[in-house]
């Protein structure tokens, strides 16, 4: 369903693109070569001599699967609009980790005006200073970067976001814009104690996958789908931000939503299909092929292998249909067969999941979890624990013998 509903939403972008915006588009060409890449830097220079458009070619309203939702797209916002637009703002991210990392090296390759705040001498201020921003000119301490920032992003993981706030708090002034890539701190306020100044406006751009991510897509010229919000519109033009935004940090289309929207099916997603699921799948599936006599290297590949090498990427490409057409008629029918079996045990799971999530449970685990001066140290024994398990041992030795194989370290 998602991918028809993917589908669907680029053939009804094309086609109002189509309908809607020939004129516009006339007026728009020159900006909208530039390309949202590395190049945007070269691009910069050039696109400051070009004329400045403001053309607004509407909003998208798509039917996903009947549903009417609203996408905004990249190409609205030009290169040189996107930079007439944030000419008398700088942009403070307060945290480099994978987001700070990959929102706010797409911010600066598109010529805006960024600077960086994490803990002196930290992990995040190496990795800064690695990436070329200069302590003292684009890196600063957290305070000090958010006094110089008029849009103060905080990245900081969530369960620094509220271990900070008491401090940055005083800090967000009237006539800054407070964003955030997360809901997770404001919508849970009573655990996380983050409630923002009455008068500034609060935004949203959540990517729908790692930083890594949003970084290589930009590289690429194409962008990641992003979640837009707004919590607090104190300016009235708190929404147009978070779509400008959005596209600064590297989106390609940005989906409307509301914090607790976000926050909710982020966490439900990522203990579920995304991640906590899947290694739960996998492993369960792989220990009753081993229990019943079957090889590691049968086992991973039947479990693992497979699916992420062969099937899962034709479902992204063409949906679930698709990859069921791929397979043989025998696979058809017990995939057909099995699939409503595992849904009917799997949705008392998902409830409960939902649930643990609506309530706040996961997020109180996360905060104390994460909030230990020893989170990363945990989280590496934790994660080696995974690595030691025979199927993901048994998996390296199956992908060094891929063609294109390059070491886990590479
Ligand atoms: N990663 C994703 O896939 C993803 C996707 C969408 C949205 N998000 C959201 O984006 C935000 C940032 O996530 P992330 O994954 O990029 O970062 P993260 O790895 O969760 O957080 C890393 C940053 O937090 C800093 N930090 C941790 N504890 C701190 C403390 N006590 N005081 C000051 N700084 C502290 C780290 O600095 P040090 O190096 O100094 O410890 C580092 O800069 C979160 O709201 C997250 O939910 C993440």
């Amino acid at each position: 369903m998602a991918s028809f509903a993917t589908r669907s939403a680029s053939q009804a972008i094309r086609a109002s693109r189509r309908v809607s915006g020939i004129a516009a588009k006339a007026a728009l060409r020159p900006a909208q070569t530039a390309s949202y890449s590395l190049l945007a830097r070269a691009a910069a220079a050039k696109a400051a001599q070009t004329p400045v458009v403001h053309g607004v070619r509407g909003i998208k309203t798509l039917d996903f699967a009947g549903v009417k939702e609203t996408v905004y797209e990249r190409s609205d916002w030009p290169l040189a609009k996107l930079q007439d637009y944030f000419k008398n703002d700088t942009l403070a991210l307060i945290g480099y980790g994978s987001q700070g990392h990959g929102q706010g090296l797409n911010a600066r390759d598109n010529g805006l005006n960024v600077i960086v705040g994490v803990r002196e001498n930290g992990e995040s201020w190496r990795q800064a200073i690695e990436d070329g921003w200069v302590p003292g000119e684009t890196l600063f301490p957290i305070e000090e970067a958010i006094n110089k920032g008029t849009i103060i992003m905080n990245l900081l993981s969530d369960a620094a976001q509220s271990q900070t706030w008491p401090k940055i708090a005083p800090l967000i002034v009237p006539g800054k814009t407070l964003y955030f890539s997360h809901g997770f701190s404001v919508v849970y306020k009573e655990d996380t104690k983050v409630i923002p100044p009455k008068d500034v406006d609060v935004i949203l751009v959540a990517p729908k996958g790692s930083g890594r991510t949003v970084r290589t897509l930009f590289k690429e010229g194409r962008g990641i789908n992003s979640s837009i919000a707004v919590w607090q519109d104190v300016t009235g033009k708190a929404k147009e931000k978070a779509v400008a935004i959005g596209v600064a940090v590297g989106s390609g289309y940005m989906y409307e939503t509301t914090f607790e929207k976000e926050v909710y099916s982020d966490l439900y997603g990522e203990r579920g299909v995304l991640m906590g699921g899947i290694q739960g799948l996998f492993l369960a599936q792989y220990q009753v092929l081993r229990k019943n006599g079957h090889s590691p290297s049968e086992a991973f590949n039947e479990t693992v292998e497979e699916a992420t090498q062969s099937l899962y990427p034709l479902i992204g490409q063409k949906g679930m249909d698709y990859m069921f057409n791929a397979c043989s008629t025998t696979a058809r029918r017990g995939a057909l067969d099995w699939a409503p079996i595992f849904e009917k045990a799997n949705v008392p799971i998902f409830e409960k999941l939902y649930e643990s999530v609506k309530n706040g449970t996961e997020t109180r685990k996360s905060l104390e979890y994460n909030s230990r001066s020893t989170y990363r140290q945990d989280l590496a024994k934790e994660l080696a624990e995974i690595d030691n398990q025979e199927i993901w041992r048994a998996g390296k030795v199956v992908r060094s013998l891929r063609p294109d194989y390059k070491s886990d370290s590479e």
